[in-house]
């Protein structure tokens, strides 16, 4: 194992012209709005002229493809098995999103050969060239199994709603991520917030306890209004960005959009994009 890691980390030290923005939208509690705001986030981004791939990660319940109404039937552990490549898994979904399902697939990069890595790893290049962005909806809390992909990407969206068991569970998150990535750039995105200032009030509460115990700045990564729309168009499958146009939800995301673009950090780690996303996830699947 070790050698394939090492020939691993001289294939990834290639510098590629273009990478993508690797962005995993995570929370410490479930059911904050995670789904919702990947989905209408990636198409907002879309509509801001972005190129967007979505990994749906959610490996509980992949529910990125309910609220969008796209049904993959094939995921990651295809490509990995070799029985499909990377562009046949993509679905095109609405406004020409691209949807991938992860499935269990990343768990079995631990189970490739060495040529098998190499050649997925080279494939995924291809996805730098090709995106702006690749937004991954992960689950919640600090498992395993939601952490590899969090401890991978270049950038993690922490959703919190302004609920104190959900500011408590996002602080152990943001702590994790602080501990053991420190070059991860972290957002906190405040959703169900009943009046924008309920945004600057609970990120401020969280950044103060961050400053404080961990010694660390956090970026404000926006809000959004709780809105009845939101609901309404996870029962008509039809992501609200699109279903409710002019609702208060469509607003404060596509503001969200904005800002994300407008403020591209520059990170400092030269391993970045959707390869180095990928080397990374299977460094953590072969870590017991
Ligand atoms: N801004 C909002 N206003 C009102 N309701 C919302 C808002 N955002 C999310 N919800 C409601 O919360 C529910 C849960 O949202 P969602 O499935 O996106 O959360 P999640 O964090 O992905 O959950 P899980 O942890 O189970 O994956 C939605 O069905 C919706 O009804
Ligand atoms: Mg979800």
């Amino acid at each position: 194992m070790k050698d394939q890691a090492e020939s691993l980390r001289q294939l990834v030290r290639r510098r590629l012209p273009q990478t993508s923005r690797t962005i995993a939208i995570t929370s410490g509690k479930g059911g904050v709005g995670k789904t919702n705001i990947s989905v209408n986030l990636a198409l907002s981004l879309v509509r801001l002229n972005k190129k967007v791939a979505l990994l749906d990660a959610d490996l509980g319940l992949a529910n990125a493809d309910i609220v969008l109404g796209v049904y993959p039937n094939y995921n990651l552990t295809h490509v990995l098995q070799g029985e499909k490549e990377i562009k046949n898994i993509i679905l095109e979904g609405p406004l020409g999103l691209h949807v991938l399902a992860g499935g269990s697939g990343v768990y079995d990069l631990a189970n490739l050969g060495q040529w098998q890595l190499e050649r997925f790893i080279r494939s995924m290049e291809q996805l730098d060239q090709e995106y702006d962005f690749l937004i991954i909806d992960t689950g919640a809390g600090i498992h395993r199994s939601v952490l590899s992909f969090v401890l991978s990407v270049d950038e993690v969206i922490v959703v919190t709603t302004p609920e104190p068991t959900s500011i408590t569970d996002a602080y152990g998150m943001v702590k994790t991520i602080i501990q053991r990535t420190p070059e991860t750039n972290i957002r906190v995105l405040v959703n169900m917030a009943a009046i924008p200032r309920d945004g600057e009030i609970v990120f401020q509460k969280l950044n103060t306890v961050v400053k404080q115990f961990l010694n660390r700045n956090i970026l404000y990564g926006g809000y959004i209004l709780r809105d009845p729309n939101v609901a309404r168009s996870v029962l008509e499958q039809e992501p609200f960005v699109l279903a409710y146009p002019v609702s208060s939800a469509t607003r404060s995301i596509e503001r969200v959009a904005h800002t994300l673009i407008g403020d591209e950090v520059d990170t400092k780690s030269q391993q970045k994009g959707i390869r180095s996303f990928f080397s990374k996830m299977y460094n953590y699947t072969i870590r017991k």
